[in-house]
């Protein structure tokens, strides 16, 4: 059994209400605690255990933060690092939070989406290597891939230094452009697999994560706080639900 917190924490810990907001709404009579209305910001319930809904709709998981980053080039997937800018320095004042880390990585001059999470469970549930969460990219590339080099990879790529990937799907929306579906992670898993192609890749760019897809309307360098929605759909996919 979790802890009791603050209802005002509660609410604010979920990245979407500051904590004046989360006053804001408990005050005005829109959050429930096992179905009763609380309207004292200090009143204390406990996330694992009871019900909480704000107009209706549950808080769920939200003791945890879970963001969206579209990971711009130049930024290290890590916490932290004494050199260069990592993805943490991204994330706005507001939505920090102790704890907060990606969730797998992208090379330093990868963009597209990452998911940035303090639920330790979710992380370990989509990375693990049974699970076999689809992750899809988008590379671009010198020279134009064929339907050999897709059954290649349908049949599990073997890179230059003897590693067996497991079979991953390549599709090709038009020369010089190449989609593909992994369900591990290994370093440079992709650059090396279309590399052994005959393919080098010029850039890449992750654009789904299992049920979570890269939000087009945010942009390079953005975070944003997943919906109700997402959340539900990568625990499920992690196993959780
Ligand atoms: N594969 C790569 O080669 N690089 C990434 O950043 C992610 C997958």
């Amino acid at each position: 059994m979790g802890k009791k917190l603050r209802l005002d924490k509660l609410l604010s810990d979920t990245g979407r209400w500051s904590r004046k907001e989360a006053r804001d709404l408990i005050r005005g009579g829109s959050v429930t605690v096992d179905g009763v209305v609380l309207r004292q910001p200090e009143e204390k319930a406990d996330p694992d255990t009871a019900a909480i809904a704000v107009d209706g709709v549950p808080l769920g998981w939200t003791a945890y933060r879970y963001l969206l980053l579209n990971k711009p080039a130049g930024y290290l997937t890590a916490t932290e690092d004494a050199c260069a800018p990592t993805v943490m320095d991204l994330i706005p004042a507001e939505l920090r939070k102790a704890g907060l880390a990606p969730v797998g990585r992208l090379d330093k001059d990868t963009t597209g989406l990452l998911l940035i999470t303090d639920d330790g469970a979710l992380a370990h549930g989509l990375l693990s290597p049974r699970r076999h969460v689809d992750k899809v990219y988008l590379a671009w590339v010198d020279g134009a891939g064929t339907e050999e080099d897709c059954a290649a990879f349908a049949r599990g790529i073997v890179l230059g230094d003897g590693t067996k990937c497991l079979p991953a799907r390549l599709e090709l929306p038009r020369p010089g452009l190449c989609r593909v579906t992994v369900r591990e992670g290994k370093f440079h898993q992709v650059k090396r697999m279309l590399a052994g192609r005959g393919l080098p890749v010029k850039a890449l760019k992750r654009v789904s994560m299992g049920p979570l897809k890269l939000d087009e309307t945010l942009e390079e360098g953005r975070v944003r706080p997943l919906t109700e929605k997402e959340i539900a759909a990568l625990r499920q996919a992690a196993g959780l639900i």
